[in-house]
């Protein structure tokens, strides 16, 4: 048995490899989308990917890979990175000058899970707006936009999230994205979308993947979320931009060799999981409106994709606690705050693990 949480404060050091079958720890790790591991078939793939010197442009499935997200997201190119941070910390620096600022909503990523990145690594400032469920609008981007001024940092950039993560897996509506970035575009700031999660609105909202991006310079999908690689995100955006963003990549460390081992199971997520991110947020669904029904739950936030965020009542044990208590019957849960937990769907979790999951989730909720 796993005698801890993964983690119970968004800390990365306190890791426990199963000693069960990996089988059974897949099935109940409803931590984070990033648990996937890669499937028996995906996995195969790489066996016959064709690989190249990445750095020089010669590894053929990475350029494919590239070529394919750039024309799914409706831009003139794109690039392979490690990490979806690494794409919005490139995708930071290419569109600002230290001392610039970046607005953004107050529970992205950006702002709480990249270690400062946007200040360590551009020496630009965040002005974190409140949004609603991560969601700003128009008025309120306006309204943060700073006038001209010889004293004032500059507004250089705005991003947006979709699907806003900590709002819980809430998609910004497409009305609202072209709201905010015409703001943006009138004002001189440039347009860049976290799309960590952008195929889950995609397939949500059968609106594609190129529309929801339409009027952001940048954006970028990840495939360690949902569509379950095990390494690998492509930021897409201008020609111009992408060779800016090459030079970053370079400088950062980034550049790779025969990366095709992995952009081959990347292609693979593309092929084989986007349609299934349905199957994830009919879970989330069912499981929400359970969730609600419990006793010692006050709310459940809106469950738009594949991402149930709850509070808790006074009564009920802390979020750490409830985490910890669960973990020692190998159910993964995210506590963030005292009283917020998030569970999250994906491939390696079944309506199975979720009835497992409600059993242990009414013993400990349901007073
Ligand atoms: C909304 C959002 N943006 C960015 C990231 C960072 O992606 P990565 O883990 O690939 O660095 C995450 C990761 O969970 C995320 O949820």
């Amino acid at each position: 048995m796993v005698s801890r949480c993964r983690e119970c404060d968004v800390r990365d050091d306190d890791w426990a490899e199963p000693d069960e079958s990996e089988e059974d720890w897949r099935m109940y790790d409803f931590y984070s989308d990033t648990k996937t591991k890669p499937t028996p078939e995906m996995r195969q793939v790489v066996l016959d990917c064709g690989v190249g010197d990445e750095q020089k442009d010669e590894d053929p499935t990475t350029t494919e890979l590239c070529s394919r997200v750039a024309s799914l997201l409706g831009k003139e190119a794109a690039v392979f990175l490690p990490s979806g941070t690494m794409c919005n910390e490139i995708a930071i620096n290419v569109h600002t000058r230290p001392g610039d600022e970046v607005i953004c909503e107050r529970s992205s990523h950006v702002v709480n899970f990249e270690a400062g990145g946007p200040s360590a690594l551009s020496g630009v400032m965040i002005n974190a707006m409140d949004g609603q469920y991560g969601i700003f609008d128009e008025d309120q981007l306006r309204t943060a936009i700073r006038p001209a001024s010889r004293y004032a940092p500059k507004s250089a950039l705005v991003c947006v999230e979709q699907t806003a993560n900590m709002g819980g897996g809430s998609i910004w509506p497409l009305e609202r994205l072209r709201a905010v970035s015409a703001v943006a575009k009138e004002a001189g700031l440039a347009t860049h979308m976290d799309g960590a999660r952008l195929m889950n609105a995609a397939v949500k909202t059968e609106v594609s993947a190129a529309d929801h991006a339409d009027g952001y310079d940048t954006v970028w999908i990840d495939f360690t979320k949902g569509l379950g690689a095990p390494v690998g995100a492509v930021l897409a955006g201008s020609n111009e931009f992408i060779a800016q963003a090459w030079r970053v990549k370079q400088r950062m460390g980034g550049a790779m060799r025969q990366s095709g081992i992995v952009a081959s199971m990347c292609l693979y997520a593309l092929e084989h999981h986007v349609d299934r991110l349905a199957d994830d947020h009919a879970l989330a669904a069912d499981l929400g409106a359970r969730i609600a029904d419990l006793s010692l739950v006050e709310r459940v936030l809106p469950v738009a994709t594949n991402i149930v965020i709850f509070d808790m009542a006074a009564e009920a044990p802390a979020a750490a606690e409830l985490a910890r208590a669960l973990a020692a019957d190998d159910i993964q849960v995210g506590a963030f705050g005292e009283r917020r937990v998030r569970v999250v769907t994906h491939l390696d979790v079944t309506p199975e693990s979720g009835d497992v999951l409600m059993e242990r989730l009414s013993h400990h909720l349901d007073a």
